[in-house]
């Protein structure tokens, strides 16, 4: 069991779009499961994208059951080369981020979103999520391309808030 560094903004690897996983490479399944001693490691984390643990892959880990948030959770979910393949409506929710831990935010996010993907063995995975767990898939899923919620935030004036602990 390792747990892994939480790379922390500003650090520029969070600003890097990620590479997709086009075979197996050596490494990737210890990888995998160490994101997801990483992301048990801290309390009340949902989900961790391979670039927060230094690795510049197409690869979340995501577990919205730990979260006392309402909704239907699929439960432990790994997710490689991950696409929103759609999604519909619009909600605005409160986010936090390991890689951010000062601040949370108001960000807007699709309601319901529909992520196609490869599982743990590369076997294609289609995801139909709503409220809480779509907007954890639409978080991490960003994270991949380069993108905190710090970026999605209409207002850092109004909608950017500090933690007073996380
Ligand atoms: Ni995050």
């Amino acid at each position: 069991m390792s747990i892994l560094p939480i790379i922390k903004y500003p650090n520029p690897i969070l600003k890097t779009s990620c590479e997709p996983l086009r075979q197996e490479l050596p490494g990737v399944k210890q990888l995998i499961k160490d994101m997801q001693d990483t992301l048990i490691s801290h309390p009340f984390c949902v989900g961790l994208a391979a670039p927060q643990v230094g690795t510049l892959l197409r690869i979340v880990v995501i577990d919205c059951s730990r979260s006392r948030k309402p909704c239907q959770p699929h439960g432990n979910l790994v997710l490689l080369n991950p696409v929103i393949t759609q999604r519909e409506g619009e909600l605005v929710m409160r986010e936090g981020c390991l890689s951010l831990p000062d601040y949370t935010g108001n960000v807007k996010r699709a309601v319901s979103v529909i992520v196609e993907g490869l599982d743990n063995d590369a076997i294609p995975k289609k995801i139909v999520a709503e409220g809480f767990e779509a907007v954890v898939l639409q978080h991490e899923i960003d994270h991949l391309d380069g993108i905190l919620f710090l970026d999605r935030i209409s207002s850092l004036k109004t909608d950017v808030f500090r933690r007073k602990n996380y």
